[in-house]
């Protein structure tokens, strides 16, 4: 195991009925910002339900900004940035899933970049920070969040990622400045998702604990141990959930889990991936496919493409997640192991309606060269746990996707 410093300062407030407590979680005076997205949270009734909270006691001023992209865009964030200023808020509450959180993240971290004598925000300081991933913004307004989708852990790390249409880029960043002071994870809130997003939201974490996971062994039992327990509960609840939506308790450990496949812990001391990630979100970019979706496309190919350095770990995968190799007796050679186990994933993403090839989402080996284009221009060339996947690795994941 790798040395390590492990900081999670997120307060994490679970269960039914939960929202009520903001009354106590935001501050009585402060000058709070609701940030939301297209439309769900006024349908589903979270945002009155939130509103009526921070009302219920204290001196607090709330204002709304509705709107937020699923992907959330660089341009619309500006815009609620320069609401921060222009009314003086002090909180920011993001009520939605992973885009209305990271943008809040975003807002929360810019909303200080101001023109000289003035509340707008300089959009080309904004985009020289997102570009360096806003690690060096050293001040942050303070944000809290209610969660209404499990699936990129965005509500218990310091991390997002922002699309830029106009300037084809969707690019991570992260500053410990946005960890959200709390979260609420109140399950009841997911059932109002369409059965797309939930198989999303499964995929998503599902891969979140494989870029952490999926690497080269470091003796990390705590994390290998962790990470291999997330993944059966989502193989477990995934298919559950498809087939029992109401069921609460199967709602609350994929909660749970979500928010614990990318809350630091199983990827603190080992080495990590993200490759997977690197080329999702050139997908997303160029062809609008749900990040997740991306990410179910590419993984089997890194997994095969990257079976000699990951060789190992595939092996531990095979054993301890999916079961394989337990029969003496008609014990299989290593590489048919990793094939099956490969083979497993893909069957796994498949059953929960979720594309495994390019094919898959209807595009071809004509989409392609474009994304190696992107990874270029966007500096992802030393990709993976070696710092060795180049533009050629991709080419070669990606064509393995066709
Ligand atoms: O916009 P509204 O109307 O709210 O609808 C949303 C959106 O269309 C809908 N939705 C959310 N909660 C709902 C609901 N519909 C009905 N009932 C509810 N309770 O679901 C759609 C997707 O929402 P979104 O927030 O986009 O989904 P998700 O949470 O998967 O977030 C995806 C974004 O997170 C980024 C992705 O790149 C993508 O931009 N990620 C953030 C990460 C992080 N911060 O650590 C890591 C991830 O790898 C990922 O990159
Ligand atoms: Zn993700």
């Amino acid at each position: 195991m790798n040395n390590f410093q492990y900081y999670n300062p997120v307060r994490i407030v679970f269960g039914e009925g939960q929202i009520e407590q903001l009354a106590d979680l935001v501050p009585n005076n402060a000058r709070v910002l609701i940030t939301y997205g297209g439309g769900s949270a006024q349908r589903t009734g979270t945002l009155d339900e939130v509103k009526n909270a921070l009302t219920s006691n204290g001196e607090r001023s709330v204002f709304e900004f509705g709107g937020i992209e699923a992907n959330p865009e660089f341009t619309t964030l500006l815009k609620a940035a320069d609401m921060v200023n222009e009314h003086n808020i002090d909180f920011l509450l993001a009520v939605g899933g992973g885009s209305v959180i990271d943008g809040s993240k975003f807002v929360a971290l810019v909303a200080g970049l101001t023109e000289a004598d003035s509340t707008t925000v300089s959009r080309e300081q904004a985009w020289e920070a997102l570009t360096s991933g806003c690690r060096s913004l050293d001040t942050a307004i303070e944000l809290g969040a209610v969660l209404t989708i499990p699936a990129t852990g965005s509500e218990m790390n310091s991390g997002g990622v922002i699309n830029y249409s106009e300037r084809s880029a969707k690019l991570p960043f992260g500053n410990p400045l946005v960890f959200p002071k709390f979260s609420i994870l109140d399950p009841t809130k997911t059932l109002t998702l369409p059965e797309r997003q939930v198989m999303n939201g499964v995929a998503d974490a599902f891969v979140h604990v494989m870029e952490q996971y999926l690497t080269y062994p470091v003796n990390a039992k705590v994390q290998d141990a962790f990470a291999e327990g997330l993944l059966k509960i989502l193989i477990e609840e995934g298919i559950a959930v498809k087939n029992d939506p109401t069921n609460m308790d199967t709602r609350k450990n994929l909660m749970w889990t979500a928010t614990m496949a990318l809350n630091g812990l199983i990827g603190t001391g080992v080495p990590q991936d993200w490759t997977t990630h690197m080329i999702g979100h050139e997908l997303t970019s160029l062809h609008a496919i749900d990040h997740a979706r991306t990410l179910t496309i590419v993984l089997p190919s890194v997994m095969r493409e990257l079976k000699d350095s990951k060789k190992d770990k595939l092996l531990q995968y095979a054993r301890n997640v999916w079961n394989l190799d337990t029969d003496a007796e008609n014990a299989v050679d290593e590489e048919t192991l990793i094939e099956q186990a490969i083979a497993k994933t893909e069957a796994f993403f498949r059953e929960l309606g979720l594309p495994v090839s390019l094919t898959d989402a209807e595009l071809d080996e004509s989409a392609i060269e474009p994304i190696i284009k992107q990874l270029e221009a966007h500096k992802m060339v030393k990709l993976g746990e070696h710092r060795s996947n180049d533009l050629e690795v991709s080419r070669r994941i990606l064509q393995r996707a066709v």
